[in-house]
């Protein structure tokens, strides 16, 4: 477990899928429909998605994340042999009720305990994000819910990060950026702010510019980097 400390964070921005809501739930969900596989799908789909979003960055064609999203399923099924249109609508539908990861809303009650702003800062269409915030109940914890739609463009481009430091007020150095997308919080740090990698997944570190301040393996072990236990 760390020992860093970041001094004078004002707000703490989290990434949303894998960070804040559990990007496997719905593949897990519809295992008995998906069978063995389930695993190899839900992987292949979120490899997918964001596989997209990275080229059509790259190829100056933006759709929206529902739209790469439902492509990348489309991609993931059909790799494992699956045609069945009504399983691709309940996939669909279930990525718009993903459960939080359980530590989520008693971590952001005590960042606002301790007078942090926060925010979501996501590639997710306004639509799947405030879905997903309603279904986790934490919408009453974020002082904000930034999504790319309002830049264009997909993560990692500086743009999307210069979208929380604009909307909050806050300047990179009073922001603590939080991702389990080693490449996000790897990029967020080369853009400027404070970065905490939630290694949730036991990844290797990222040959990329930024390396991250801190990393952790859950979101409470954020509370006392940056003094809000
Ligand atoms: C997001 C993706 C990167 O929420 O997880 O932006």
């Amino acid at each position: 477990m760390t020992t860093v400390k970041l001094e004078n964070i004002d707000a703490c921005v989290f990434d949303a899928y894998g960070t804040l809501f559990d990007v496997n739930a719905a593949a897990r969900e519809e295992q008995a429909a998906l069978g063995s596989q389930w695993e190899e799908i839900a992987n292949n789909w979120r490899t997918k998605q964001l596989q997209y979003t990275w080229l059509r960055s790259l190829q100056k064609k933006h759709a929206d994340f529902w739209q790469v999203t439902g492509d990348a399923l489309d991609f993931a099924l059909s790799t494992s042999g699956i045609e069945d249109a009504e399983l691709r609508d309940r996939l669909m539908n279930l990525y718009l009720k993903l459960s939080s990861y359980p530590e989520v809303k008693s971590m952001l009650e005590s960042l606002k305990a301790a007078g942090k702003k926060t925010a979501i800062l996501s590639n997710g269409t306004p639509k799947m994000l405030d879905a997903a915030v309603e279904n986790a109940g934490i919408g009453h914890l974020l002082d904000g819910c930034y999504s790319i739609e309002d830049v264009g463009i997909y993560k990692p481009d500086p743009s999307v990060y210069q979208m929380a430091v604009d909307e909050l007020g806050v300047a990179p150095s009073a922001i603590s950026f939080q991702s389990s997308n080693a490449w996000d919080a790897y990029a967020a740090k080369a853009f400027g702010f404070n970065v905490v990698w939630c290694n949730r997944f036991g990844q290797a570190a990222e040959r990329l510019p930024g390396t991250p301040d801190a990393e952790i393996t859950n979101l409470s072990q954020l509370l006392p980097i940056v003094g809000a236990d």
